[in-house]
């Protein structure tokens, strides 16, 4: 299936809300060391700085990864009853702050909430010995929140109050790069609302997709809009439930998240084939991905780099569309709860999202299911 992406409607005279990309993402989780270690040797992130009791905390900890140009802030309550605690209970692991990288955070907090944002935190500074930071929040889906970041004025290891960590843990190992982009699951009915607040208060337009929107729909169960901010560094797509031959994978989300939150987060790599290579030997599962899945993306793809047998015997997932192709592959849940997990991407001109795997995937079980004889 072709698909193209173009981003459509007027440009906006003047960028009221610049960003210069994700600057961190922060998930609460049951157990911040464990996870901490996990993504560290499973993923391959090295620790860069800590808040907790050693630091002054009293309620909650902290750890603060890094890799490539990605931040992953992992935190954890030290007692029952915090809003960590809270959230967790009812949400489990999940990413709570995309913090976004701005030049200005009054600004960026007074056009927000001017145009219909939520507030959640005033603008205020934070200072040490390395600096200032500016920070406010506002809300978005479900108990999902905006924090606003100015760092420009600050050198430290991540935030005022968090102490540097000396590693001398595994080296980092260039695996995952960046963010590409973070999926928001919203409630049926919700998808088209968001992709308006995200237009009105962040000023971001829809990429449009001409998929067959019909085929996508009966095959995926879900719909799905994206947007983006002017330089498409910052590419939020927004799914919903949709009827479809089974209980959708979205319906499953919000049923075990209780309630609309990040779905996965997308993480660009440089070589997905000695990537995803790596993480399997270090035990990381993904979605399955049938034999048969590999018999016609010659056909529907054409000439790529990669060897088709790696990407078979790998899992890798293919899609192309008028620009390029990209190849993509989906982690099962990260934590105990079928909700957020990674997607691995390596973009070779594509700008879309994989959409055309939707059908594909689905073929390919057909024929597995035909070659057992129950079709
Ligand atoms: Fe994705």
């Amino acid at each position: 299936m072709t698909t193209t992406a173009e981003t459509v409607g007027a440009a906006p005279v003047k960028d009221f809300m610049p960003l210069h990309g994700i600057d961190h993402v922060e998930l609460w989780v049951g157990n911040a060391a464990e996870a901490s270690y996990y993504f560290q040797r499973a993923f391959g992130f090295t620790e860069v700085a800590y808040a907790g009791l050693e630091t002054g905390l009293r309620d909650r900890v902290s750890h603060v990864l890094k890799q490539g140009d990605i931040r992953l802030v992992l935190t954890g309550t030290l007692r029952s009853g915090t809003d960590v605690a809270v959230h967790h209970a009812r949400h489990g692991d999940g990413v709570k702050v995309i913090a976004l990288s701005v030049p200005d955070v009054d600004n960026a907090y007074r056009e927000a909430t001017s145009r219909g944002a939520t507030g959640h935190a005033e603008p205020h500074d934070s200072s040490d010995d390395h600096g200032r930071v500016g920070i406010a929040d506002v809300a978005t889906y479900g108990e999902t929140i905006h924090r606003f970041v100015d760092r420009s004025a600050y050198e430290g290891p991540f935030l005022p109050g968090f102490a540097p960590v000396v590693n001398d843990g595994p080296r980092p190992q260039d695996l995952v790069h960046s963010i590409d982009h973070i999926v928001g699951n919203v409630e049926l009915g919700a998808m088209e609302r968001w992709v308006t607040y995200y237009e009105d208060v962040f000023g971001m337009t829809e990429m449009i997709h001409f998929t067959d929107e019909a085929i996508s729909t009966e095959y995926s169960a879900l719909m799905s809009k994206v947007v983006t901010n002017g330089d498409g560094r910052v590419k939020f797509p927004i799914n919903e439930p949709a009827e479809g031959k089974r209980k959708s994978q979205i319906d499953e989300y919000l049923d075990f998240y209780e309630g609309a939150g990040a779905q996965h987060i997308a993480l660009t790599t440089k070589d997905i084939v000695r990537t995803v290579a790596e993480l399997r030997k270090r035990g990381i599962r993904f979605l399955n991905t049938p034999d048969t899945y590999y018999e016609e993306v010659p056909e529907r793809v054409g000439e790529i780099d990669e060897r088709l047998e790696d990407l078979s015997r790998l899992g890798i997932l293919v899609d192309r569309d008028d620009e390029g192709y990209l190849l993509q592959i989906f982690t099962a849940p990260l934590g105990d709860r079928p909700t957020i997990f990674f997607e691995l991407i390596e973009r070779h001109g594509a700008r879309g999202f994989g959409e055309g795997n939707f059908k594909a995937l689905f073929e390919a079980i057909e024929r597995e299911q035909e070659k057992r004889g129950n079709l």
